[in-house]
């Protein structure tokens, strides 16, 4: 079932030289997710936060912590994003062993108190994946590369989008439909028409008012 439209602003993009103020701001807009990219330098070639950061911005804001980690060793990461406050956890299921590694972490990643999120690269197909959407409370489709923000929506990317909503639609999951990367007021709306719940965006909403920027992706006429 496809659920209410939720942004979830990427903190990659925010301006590192004022944070207080841009946190404030962010925590009045209309979104209720903060997207939190943590990077390893490893799994992709970029370095980002930990989980002191974490425990930091959740302190100042009222947001869904929906933390997106992208590192070679997710089994050890994990657990310590959700005792830092990470409401969702997304790993990336090329960073794990099988599908069977894959189910098991997202049990971990529930039984601790968590949402469980599983994300793939462009190039990853989601097929293998599809019998346990049930086990993951997100689905996350990468549309970049990830590592880095403000690069092009990769729209061929929708196509996962698609699959994946006629299947959680036909055997009737509550597992949400998440997008990352390249995401604008135009790519916002062939996200949602092809089955996005949730939208990441870092670059488009940084570089503007927050509060517009997040209301012209919520997709009202
Ligand atoms: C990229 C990250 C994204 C990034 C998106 O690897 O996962 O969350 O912040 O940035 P934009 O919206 O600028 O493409
Ligand atoms: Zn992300």
């Amino acid at each position: 079932m496809k659920q209410k439209l939720v942004i979830a602003p990427s903190v990659l993009s925010l301006d590192y030289s004022k944070v207080s103020e841009q946190l404030k701001e962010l925590n009045e807009t209309r979104a209720e997710w903060m997207h939190f990219d943590v990077m390893d330098g490893h799994f992709v070639p970029n370095l980002t936060f930990g989980p002191d950061i974490l425990k930091g911005f959740k302190k100042a804001v009222d947001m869904v912590m929906d933390v997106h980690i992208m590192v070679s060793d997710p089994k050890f990461y994990a657990p310590i994003f959700i005792k830092a406050g990470a409401d969702i956890v997304t790993f990336h299921y090329e960073a794990v062993e099988d599908v069977e590694e894959c189910v098991t972490l997202c049990q971990t990643i529930r039984a601790l108190g968590a949402k469980a999120g599983v994300s793939v690269r462009p190039n990853t197909s989601i097929e293998p994946l599809l019998p346990y959407l049930h086990e993951m409370d997100l689905f996350l489709v990468m549309s970049v590369e990830p590592g880095f923000g403000g690069q092009s929506f990769m729209e061929n990317q929708l196509e996962k989008v698609r699959k994946l909503r006629a299947y959680i639609d036909e055997h009737a999951l509550s597992t949400r439909i998440e997008i990352d990367g390249g995401i604008n007021a135009e790519t916002a709306k062939l996200a949602v028409a092809a089955g996005c719940d949730t939208l990441v965006a870092g670059s488009y909403i940084f570089k503007q008012n927050l509060h517009e920027a997040v209301k012209s992706l919520l997709c009202e006429e």
